[in-house]
């Protein structure tokens, strides 16, 4: 009996877990176990030698249980111990900063934000339309018919149709004045919006490249007039670049307004650089109009009771002016040193409070 406490006792000591100590258990306690068959052998004994046998089994068995339970504890405990060591945090260390990998705002999405900021303040709603256009929205209904050379010069891509359909195909939108239409069609007259966007044509050199962004402008009443359109103008400039910028309007063509001006402003060109809003140099920065009634007459407006002005201007361009950067192909080429230089913090969103 001696031995068999001996052995399950050092056993029960040395199980590493709680499997190899439930192995002990069997082999001293489990039904088949030693102890419980030496148990069994009490039956066959005389009287005398069960009354000692008998309580020193049952002594020898309430021993190893309860090792087993101190051992199963002291396991456990262990465990935790383990567990609350590689667990360990110390929540007192500084946060990891994630600056260097934040990323910035590209110049072309702050400057839509602050030109959409600006005539928001002046009333004017944003629109917008598809980038792939029919013909009839990007040329037709713009009063440029199929053989008019305006479709030559715009460069245009054209999305071919499949084999054996002859509609006419769909194009990238060379211009966002398609966007004239869609919103007379949509809202009818009055109207008052800008439509900023992406625009396409196949053009690529320093200052062109196959996609780029214009802002629409249009603005329907009953009594708008040209003087409305330079007001409108002068007073986004003066707040888009922070100084007053005068505006010089060139007599132009476009067949979408009659009559039509080109718009310059103001500048001086000193050893290579560019200042707006100073100076007696011109820069020419959009195109504008009165709404030619057959554009009206295309977007299901009564061109004998409403008028107004249009304009459309390059969002790249206007960037470029503001913030000095050189070469417009550069903003497409995601080059992270550019990004990070030019970029804007996304948490210094643009308006007009705080300032653009
Ligand atoms: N759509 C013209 C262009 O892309 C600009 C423009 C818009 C001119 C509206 C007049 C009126 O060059």
């Amino acid at each position: 009996m001696e031995e068999l406490r001996q052995k399950y006792l050092t056993e029960v000591a040395g199980a590493a877990d709680e499997s190899a100590l439930e192995t002990v258990r069997l082999a001293a306690i489990g039904k088949k176990g030693e102890v419980s068959l030496k148990m069994r052998e009490l039956g066959r004994m005389t009287p005398e030698e069960r009354q000692v046998a008998g309580p020193a089994l049952n002594a020898l068995k309430d021993e190893i249980t309860s090792a087993i339970a101190a051992r199963k504890q002291a396991l456990g405990d262990a465990a935790l111990e383990e567990r609350l060591r590689g667990e360990w945090l110390d929540v007192t260390l500084p946060g990891r900063s994630r600056g260097a990998a934040m990323g910035t705002i590209h110049p072309v999405s702050q400057v839509w934000e602050e030109v959409t900021a600006i005539f928001a303040d002046m009333g004017f709603a944003v629109a917008e339309g598809p980038q792939i256009e029919t013909d009839f929205y990007n040329f037709d209904a713009l009063n440029i018919p199929s053989h008019h050379p305006a479709r030559g010069e715009m460069d245009t891509f054209y999305m071919h149709r499949a084999e054996g359909d002859n509609r006419p195909p769909h194009v990238l939108r060379t211009h966002t004045s398609p966007v004239q239409i869609r919103t007379m069609q949509e809202q009818g007259a009055p109207i008052r919006i800008i439509a900023p966007g992406r625009v396409y044509r196949a053009d690529y050199d320093q200052t062109h490249t196959p996609m780029f962004h214009q802002v629409e402008g249009l603005a329907l009443d009953k009594s708008i007039s040209m003087a409305n359109l330079k007001w409108v103008l002068e007073e986004f400039f003066t707040a888009y670049f922070g100084t007053t910028v005068k505006t010089r309007f060139r007599a132009s063509h476009f067949p979408f307004t009659e009559p039509s001006a080109e718009v310059d402003i103001q500048c001086s060109w000193e050893d290579g650089q560019v200042r707006v809003g100073e100076g007696d140099g011109w820069l020419e920065v959009l195109g504008s109009g009165m709404v030619h009634p057959s554009v009206l007459k295309a977007g299901g407006i009564d061109p004998d009771q409403w008028q107004g002005f249009a304009f459309g201007m390059g969002i790249d361009r206007i960037a470029m002016l503001k913030y000095g950067i050189p070469d417009l192909r550069a903003f497409f080429d995601s080059d992270l040193r550019w990004l990070r230089h030019y970029g804007f913090s996304p948490l210094a969103v643009p308006t007009l409070h705080g300032g653009v």
